[in-house]
């Protein structure tokens, strides 16, 4: 069936070409930069415990769905919800999930790009020698002028833009696809050498005790307001929405990259190399920040700034290490870069396939909303850093508007998201379509998938939702 049906955007290349590009988007800014320091403000093992079992058991077999769908339906994550709900007999409403997705896109993306934008400007500063020797605190005040000046942040995150919107605006294969392939293995080994300084240098038996060690009080007990503890599932989803966000799951980006992958690909062999590829950058990076940490006192649990707090001064205490801090920033750029562009491409997608304008008109047009959108995220790292919206509410009492904004989208609005693809690809979508799309060719491995997705995936997502919300509470 999916064979009759064409992208009109095109092809990878190969297999190999859709591994890269998918794990480009996978590997990005989640592993590197979000994982540390929700990790450290979240306590540390039992956080990473419960990431880790929400990839294999929630995003292993949702990304397993997601490509599926893609590959099946072969256009925009909207117009594929379309058309497979059609196919199925079942209501054209399940389109709404692809907007859903899109919305999630865009918003993740206008805030992505502000910090991708803080990488960029990271690799002007570490190539001009600001971190030689440097100690804790000028590390730690290079990043608080940087977030503290709005015409910086501005210009580096319209920088940022306009890259991701050139290569969008460029196609599928446009170019980026070669970058990948170079730039991948290249951030894999820097933060291999990372850890190794950590190990040499850092507290590392420390980091990994906290890495490691599931400590479940520590992510089930928070403080409130006047130092009392309360206790909360707030960070279980943070860790559910993590494992969502890291694989790009659950908004559409990897069901549209699904929908150029060539017939005759192994579903179930490509997800399993793009999460443990993707798991790995993720805990090597929490491998080379927790030594540096634990080593110079620093809080683990400072925030989005905790990278560029740490890794800087790594840089400048190590042989060669004006080289490898740029390089460094220069491949975290890329990671981020190669997500971005899959973050607009649902939307861009659609735009070409239903309103007839260009790829390029279609790039320009998200571009420039994602950007003024962006602004939002810059003013909440200084003009309105004390605006607390909901502070009201326990759980989200020390959340600025950038806070909020991620954990919307990361936190309700991906597991949401996935819930229901999980949903339509085995209740609503027939058995013998996915079957042969995902053509497992050994029973064994569909009737797995299958059951996870049915039972598992979307049970677990659920008990996670309602105890946020106080309807039920396990303790
Ligand atoms: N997976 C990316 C990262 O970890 C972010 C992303 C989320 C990209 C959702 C696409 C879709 O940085």
């Amino acid at each position: 069936m999916s064979g009759q049906r064409e992208s009109i955007h095109g092809q990878w290349s190969s297999r190999g070409a859709f591994i890269l590009a998918a794990t480009g988007s996978a590997v990005g800014l989640g592993n590197i930069w979000k994982f540390p320091y929700i990790t450290g403000e979240n306590g540390g093992g039992a956080f990473v415990l419960v990431y880790l079992a929400c990839i294999a058991i929630i995003g292993v077999p949702i990304m397993m769905a997601e490509i599926m769908l893609g590959r099946r339906g072969r256009q925009s994550p909207i117009n594929t919800m379309h058309t497979l709900a059609i196919e199925a007999g079942h209501s054209t409403n399940w389109q709404y999930l692809g907007w859903l997705g899109v919305a999630a896109g865009f918003l993740i993306l206008s805030y992505y790009s502000v910090i991708a934008g803080w990488a960029v400007a990271y690799v002007v500063r570490a190539a001009s020698g600001t971190f030689t020797n440097a100690s804790v605190e000028v590390v730690k005040n290079v990043f608080i002028q940087l977030v503290s000046d709005p015409e910086k942040l501005i210009a580096w995150h319209s920088l940022f833009m306009l890259m991701t919107m050139f290569v969008v605006a460029r196609g599928v294969q446009g170019g980026l696809e070669k970058a990948v392939r170079l730039m991948m293995p290249a951030l894999f080994v820097i933060l291999v050498l990372l850890v190794g300084y950590s190990m040499q240098n850092g507290a590392f038996a420390k980091a990994v005790d906290f890495l490691f060690k599931p400590d479940f009080h520590a992510l089930f007990y928070h403080l409130d307001g006047h130092g009392k503890e309360y206790f909360s599932w707030n960070g279980v989803l943070i860790a559910m929405g993590h494992a969502f966000f890291t694989l790009s799951l659950g908004m559409g980006a990897i069901m549209v990259y699904g929908s150029y992958l060539p017939n005759g690909t192994s579903i179930a062999q490509t997800t399993f190399v793009i999460a443990l590829a993707d798991t790995v950058v993720a805990l090597l990076a929490g491998l080379a920040i927790f030594p540096i940490v634990f080593a110079n006192n620093l809080e683990p649990d400072s925030g989005p700034g905790l990278i560029f707090n740490t890794l800087p001064f790594a840089f400048g205490h190590m042989e060669g290490g004006t080289l490898f801090g740029v390089l460094f920033f220069i491949l975290l750029t890329f990671a981020a870069w190669t997500s971005s562009i899959s973050l607009v491409e649902p939307a861009v997608a659609w735009l070409v396939e239903n309103i007839g304008i260009s790829r390029v008109r279609a790039a320009v047009i998200t571009g420039l909303g994602c950007w003024a959108a962006g602004l939002v995220t810059i003013f909440s790292f200084n003009v309105w850093s004390d605006i607390k919206p909901l502070s009201g509410i326990k759980i989200f009492k020390d959340k600025t508007i950038f806070d909020l904004l991620d954990y919307l989208t990361a936190n309700i609005m991906l597991p949401l998201g996935g819930l229901l693809i999980a949903i339509f690809a085995v209740w609503i979508m027939s058995r013998e379509a996915s079957m042969e799309e995902l053509d497992m060719g050994n029973r064994f491995g569909y009737k797995l998938w299958r059951f996870l997705v049915r039972y598992i995936t979307p049970v677990a997502v659920m008990i996670v939702f309602l105890n946020v919300l106080g309807i039920i509470s396990l303790k």
